[in-house]
């Protein structure tokens, strides 16, 4: 499969998104998201509103519910294979979520290169060097060896983002990203974040509780009633 970027081609195409938790509870209905290259989609909304839900939905967590037609990178997600779904979402979606789900045991270096350990396109050679290159790509190749422990809460949100971003994905989905940081480092991380997130045309989709960061996305929409509309009248 093809890869490689074009700009502008649309990364997320979801048309009547829906999702019925296991009890039958409705969760996400009719919710549609358009979103391409170089975008920035904001994703507001009260806690339990379903905005994690629809994430790991974008991200092929799992299968959205009967009557959803959801295309990523124009692959028509519903008519994949389980193994097939988790080999795009291998190749082409990072996660960064708020608590940075770094793995304690292992160096900065370690968590990084996960992603590729399954990687055909990358020998345990390659692989290291691509790890190596995102930790200096978030300024802080210094870390390479420390554990997640021995780090501030900046510096593991900086890992996971490396980590996310150590695919080159097309499509990076955050949820909370800089909602564990104190406000400056929050800002710091973010910047970072967007400056990679353009030099890589990738698309981007944020969860958030913060306005600030908010407004530094493109476009912003407001999970409501299980569906997504305009964010008017948002008080956080
Ligand atoms: N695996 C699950 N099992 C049962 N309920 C769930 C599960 N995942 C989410 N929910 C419920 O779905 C709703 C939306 O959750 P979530 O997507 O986490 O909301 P948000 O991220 O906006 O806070 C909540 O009512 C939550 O309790
Ligand atoms: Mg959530």
């Amino acid at each position: 499969m093809d890869t490689r970027r074009a700009v502008n081609a649309k990364v997320i195409s979801l048309h009547n998104g829906s999702r019925t938790l296991p009890n039958g509870g409705p969760v996400l209905e009719r919710v549609n998201l358009t979103v391409a290259s170089r975008e920035s989609v904001a994703i507001i909304g009260r806690s339990g509103s379903g905005k994690s839900t629809l994430l790991a939905g974008l991200g092929l967590l799992f299968p959205f519910g009967d009557g959803t037609d959801y295309r990523l990178l124009g692959h028509r997600v519903s008519t994949l294979k389980e193994k097939d779904a988790a080999s795009l979402r291998a190749r082409t979606v990072g996660f960064i979520l708020q608590n940075s789900g770094l793995i304690e045991h292992l160096s900065a270096l370690e968590n990084v290169r996960l992603p590729l350990l399954h990687s055909r396109a990358h020998s345990p050679r390659a692989a290291r060097v691509a790890a190596h290159e995102a930790l200096e790509r978030l300024g802080i190749e210094h870390l390479a060896r420390r554990r997640p422990t021995e780090v501030s809460g900046g510096e593991r949100q900086r890992i996971a983002i490396a980590r996310a971003l150590v695919i080159r994905p097309q499509l990076i989905l955050a949820d909370e990203p800089t909602g564990a940081l104190d406000e400056q480092t929050g800002r710091e991380v973010l910047d970072q974040l967007l400056a990679l997130v353009e030099a890589d045309a990738s698309a981007l989709v944020v969860v958030t509780h913060d306005a600030e960061i908010a407004s530094r996305m493109q476009r912003t929409y407001r999970l409501h009633s299980r569906t997504l509309g305009p964010a008017t009248n948002w008080v956080p």
